[in-house]
């Protein structure tokens, strides 16, 4: 038998989360601020690109276990759980703001009957739960942290057979009860403290970003060397210490979380005096990444007055999310040297940045251009018809910061060719 659930929040983690509780039986109510959003979920049009979602949500929506609501009163009022799935962004300072998490506890605490657990799955820092329990107003509704290890591209998938589940509260009861809802989930449930339990997503985000900033290096040091940087990572891939997954070196990671999760962390231990010196320089790194692939870009054609064709806007495949892409990061510069920047990606089709001319296919966006860059690992790029792309560009030059083309290909065709780590 399901139980009722209120999630709070309709946005990537929010609405795979109420989809996928209704998927496993339990009777959800989504609740969202923004009309237009709700609006569209209750036609079972889904706002955003996540592979799989829709059809759950529709599937949830029919058989009567999912629904959308205005505003979080009506979904929590004979909810026996309320998860919240609010922003929490980056503040000025690099620390989490927790606005968003404290309105939405205020608005719902009038609301909640007693013994209703309220589940803090937003990435919040140390001491969020007493945050929000103060924020409720309420003695008899326990919070239990509970973080979303989530990608988008695989959200469906990694909810519903995630490596773990992450709990952390003092009340053993309240923590079992929240650890019931995964038991199909198959996979490892571990109950800890509060403070653990968050401090546990953050340190996930910063080490795989550590990883990834490691990783570019290392390309950076094989492009100095003359090594190739795919034998390179292999090698260290087959030691299971370190495994072959997020080891793709790139233009630099990106996305709505490991940016300000990584500032996160260090605004967290700085407050608690311990300066972390070594995750500022993981982003310092990464900023270099981005000012790496303008720097191939320029060693191939002068920027200033020419068109650059850049494929892929998204922050990675899979997504239509462009939250602190790195294509933008480097559109932004090759802007800042003077060039004009024609952009393709197979699920943006917007974006607000002046000098950014946004197409509608990958043709559009490499004709008359002096330089290609391959931002995105979209697999569409890779088929693409490249005798045609030959005759559409300026000049033949491909930065392919994704390590996807075909690089004899390109070079047969008389593309000068730049990957990451391997020339
Ligand atoms: P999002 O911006 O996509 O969605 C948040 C939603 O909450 C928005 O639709 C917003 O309108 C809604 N909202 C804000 N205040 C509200 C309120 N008072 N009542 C009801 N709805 C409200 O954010 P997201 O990407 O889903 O991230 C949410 C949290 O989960 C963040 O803390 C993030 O760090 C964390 N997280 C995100 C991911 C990810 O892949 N995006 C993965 C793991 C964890
Ligand atoms: C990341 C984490 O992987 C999730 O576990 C976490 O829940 C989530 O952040 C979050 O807290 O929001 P996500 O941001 O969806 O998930 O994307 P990732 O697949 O981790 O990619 C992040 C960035 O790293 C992207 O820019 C991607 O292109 C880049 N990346 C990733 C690489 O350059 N190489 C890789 O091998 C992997």
């Amino acid at each position: 038998m399901g139980s009722p659930i209120a999630v709070i929040g309709a946005g990537y983690v929010g609405l795979t989360t109420a989809a996928c509780f209704a998927h496993l039986g339990h009777k959800v109510t989504c609740a969202d601020v923004v009309e237009a959003k709700v609006d569209s979920l209750q036609r079972g049009e889904i706002p955003i690109y996540e592979v799989g979602l829709e059809e759950l949500v529709r599937a949830g929506m029919d058989n009567g276990n999912l629904s959308f609501v205005l505003g979080s009163e009506m979904a929590v009022r004979d909810a026996e759980f309320v998860y919240l799935c609010v922003p929490t962004p980056q503040a000025a300072e690099g620390s989490a703001d927790l606005r968003y998490l404290t309105a939405a506890a205020k608005q719902i605490g009038p609301y909640l009957q007693s013994g209703t657990v309220v589940v803090n799955k937003s990435t919040v820092p140390v001491g969020s739960t007493l945050l929000v329990e103060g924020a409720l107003g309420r003695s008899d509704t326990p919070v239990v942290s509970n973080p979303e290890f989530l990608r988008e591209g695989s959200a469906v998938n990694d909810f519903l057979q995630p490596d773990r589940v992450v709990i952390g509260s003092d009340d053993q009861a309240a923590a079992d009860r929240v650890a019931s809802l995964y038991v199909d989930c198959g996979a490892p449930i571990m109950v800890t403290d509060p403070a653990s339990a968050e401090t546990c997503k953050f340190a996930a985000n910063a080490f795989l970003a550590t990883k990834l900033s490691f990783t570019n290096a290392i390309a950076a040091v094989c492009e100095a060397v003359g090594a190739d940087v795919n034998g390179v990572l292999l090698g260290m891939g087959y030691d299971h210490r370190i495994g072959h997954e997020f080891l793709r070196p790139g233009p630099g990671w990106g996305g709505s979380c490991f940016p300000k999760d990584s500032k996160a962390i260090i605004s967290i231990a700085e407050d608690a005096g311990y300066d972390f010196a070594l995750m500022r320089g993981v982003i310092q790194a990464n900023d270099e990444q981005f000012d790496r692939i303008v720097r191939k870009v320029e060693s191939v054609t002068s920027l200033d007055g020419a068109t650059v064709g850049v494929l892929g806007i998204a922050f990675k495949a899979g997504t239509d999310d462009t939250r602190e892409s790195p294509a933008i990061e480097v559109m932004k510069r090759l802007l800042a040297k003077g060039a004009m920047v024609k952009a393709y990606d197979p699920a943006v089709t917007s974006l607000n940045l002046d000098g950014v001319d946004v197409v509608d296919n990958a043709y559009a966006a490499c004709e008359g251009a002096s330089a290609i860059v391959v931002a995105t690992e979209w697999d569409e790029f890779t088929s693409l018809d490249f005798d045609r792309v030959s005759d559409l560009v300026a000049e033949r030059n491909m930065i392919d910061a994704r390590n996807l083309l075909d690089r004899d290909a390109l070079k047969r065709r008389g593309f000068t060719y730049q990957g990451v780590g391997r020339s």
